[in-house]
C-alpha cells in the first residue's frame, strides 16, 4: 500500500486530498498544526485504520523529518494563506511557507523520499498582463504570500538539481466547495447574517476570478501526479472561466433567500493590497493529460453558499449548546 504524508491535511483543500488519496488506496498521515484547519474536516476518517493525524508544526524540522521518513510521496498543502495578515507581519509567510517548505525538502532529501506535490498559487502571477495566463508567465509579485509561494517553488526546483526529488506544483485559482471557511462566500454570509439589508463588498465588485470546485482540484492534483513524470511538473488549476465578485454575491444573496440587498463597495479595483483584480488561468496543460473538471463556477459557488449556510448554523448551534452546558 503506498504511503503519503499530507501537510495541511486538516485544512480545506488538504482534507479533500486526503479523501482522494484514501480512495486511491493510500495510507495517509496528516501533519497539521490546526492553526487554520480543524479536525471537523477529518472526523469522518476517525475509524479508518489507514489514516493517522499528527498535530505538529512544519517549522519543527524534527517532526517533519520523523513523518517524512517512510512515505512514498509528500503532498505539501500546509501554508499560512491569509494575505492581509502578512501586510502587518512580514515574517509569517517566510516562516510557515518558505522555511516550512525547506524543512520538507531537507527531510525528503535526507530520507530519500522522492515525490513532492506542492500547492502553489496563481498569486505568483501578480496582476498578469497576459490572460489566460500560461505557466511560463513571469509576473511582478503583489503580495508576500505570492512571493513566498514563488520562492518555495524555486527552492524545490533547485533541490531537484542535487537531491533525488521530483516536483509537481499546482497553481490554483480560487478553490471553493465543502469545508471552505475563508474568502468571499464565508465573509458575505457572515455579514449578511448580521445585516441582511446591506452587503459590504471589498473593492468594486468587478474583480474576476477563476473559481474551481475542490473535488475537481483534488482530482487534478492526483491526475497530474500520475500522468506526468518529468523531474519538474508545473500546472495551473482553474477552469479558464471568469466570474465577477458581484456575480458571486448575487448567488450568495439568492441562496440565503434574501432580496433587495444594498451593495456597499469599498471602491477601487482591488479588495486589498495583493488582491489581483483579474485571475484567468490557461489550463490546457493539465487538460491535455485528460483532466475533465465536472462542476461549473456558478454551480460551485451555489454549492459552497449552501454548504456555508449549514456550517454557520451548525457552529452557532454547537456554541450555544456548549454555553448551556457550561452555565
Ligand atoms: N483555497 C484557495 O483558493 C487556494 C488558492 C491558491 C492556493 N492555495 C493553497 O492551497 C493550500 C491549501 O489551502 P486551503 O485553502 O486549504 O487553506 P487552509 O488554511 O484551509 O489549509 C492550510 C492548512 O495548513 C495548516 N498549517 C498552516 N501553517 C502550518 C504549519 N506551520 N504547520 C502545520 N500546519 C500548518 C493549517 O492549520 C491548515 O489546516 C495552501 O498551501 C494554500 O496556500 C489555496
Amino acid at each position: 500500500m503506498p504511503k503519503a504524508l499530507v501537510t495541511g491535511g486538516a485544512g480545506f483543500i488538504g482534507s479533500h486530498v486526503v479523501d482522494r488519496l484514501l480512495e486511491d488506496g493510500y495510507e495517509v498521515t496528516v501533519l497539521d498544526n490546526l492553526s487554520d484547519g480543524t479536525l471537523d474536516n477529518l472526523v469522518h476518517l476517525k475509524n479508518d485504520k489507514r489514516f493517522l493525524f499528527v498535530e505538529g508544526d512544519l517549522r519543527d524540522p524534527d517532526v517533519v523529518s520523523r513523518l517524512v521518513k517512510d512515505v512514498d510521496a509528500v503532498f505539501h498543502l500546509a501554508a499560512h494563506a491569509k494575505m492581509r495578515v502578512s501586510l502587518g507581519d512580514h515574517r509569517v509567510d517566510l516562516e510557515h511557507n518558505i522555511i516550512g517548505t525547506l524543512n520538507v525538502l531537507e527531510a525528503m532529501a535526507a530520507n530519500n523520499v522522492h515525490d513532492l506535490i506542492f500547492a502553489s498559487s496563481s498569486a505568483i502571477y501578480g496582476e498578469a498582463t497576459v490572460v489566460p495566463t500560461p505557466e511560463e508567465y513571469i509576473g511582478i509579485q503583489t503580495s508576500l504570500y505570492g512571493a513566498a509561494k514563488l520562492a518555495s517553488e524555486g527552492y524545490a526546483e533547485a533541490f531537484v538539481q542535487f537531491a533525488p526529488i521530483k516536483f509537481w506544483a499546482y497553481r490554483f485559482g480560487t478553490i471553493l466547495g465543502e469545508r471552505c471557511r475563508r474568502g468571499a462566500i464565508w465573509d458575505f454570509e457572515h455579514k449578511l447574517i448580521k445585516n441582511p439589508k446591506e452587503l459590504e463588498i471589498l473593492g468594486d465588485g468587478k474583480q474576476s476570478k477563476d473559481y474551481l470546485y475542490v473535488k475537481d482540484c483534488a482530482e487534478g492534483i492526483l491526475l497530474g501526479y500520475k500522468k506526468s513524470s518529468a523531474s519538474i511538473n508545473i500546472f495551473n488549476l482553474g477552469l479558464q472561466e471568469q466570474t465577477t465578485v458581484d456575480e458571486l454575491a448575487s448567488i450568495v444573496i439568492d441562496e440565503m433567500g434574501l432580496a433587495n440587498v444594498k451593495r456597499k463597495y469599498t471602491g477601487g479595483p482591488r479588495g486589498w493590497i495583493g488582491d489581483n483584480p483579474v485571475v484567468y488561468l490557461q489550463v490546457e496543460k493539465i487538460k491535455n493529460l485528460g483532466w475533465k473538471p465536472k462542476m461549473s463556477p456558478k454551480d460551485t459557488i451555489r454549492l459552497t453558499a449552501k454548504w456555508t449556510v449549514k456550517d454557520i448554523e451548525k457552529r452557532a448551534h454547537r456554541a450555544e449548546h456548549s454555553e448551556t452546558l457550561h452555565s
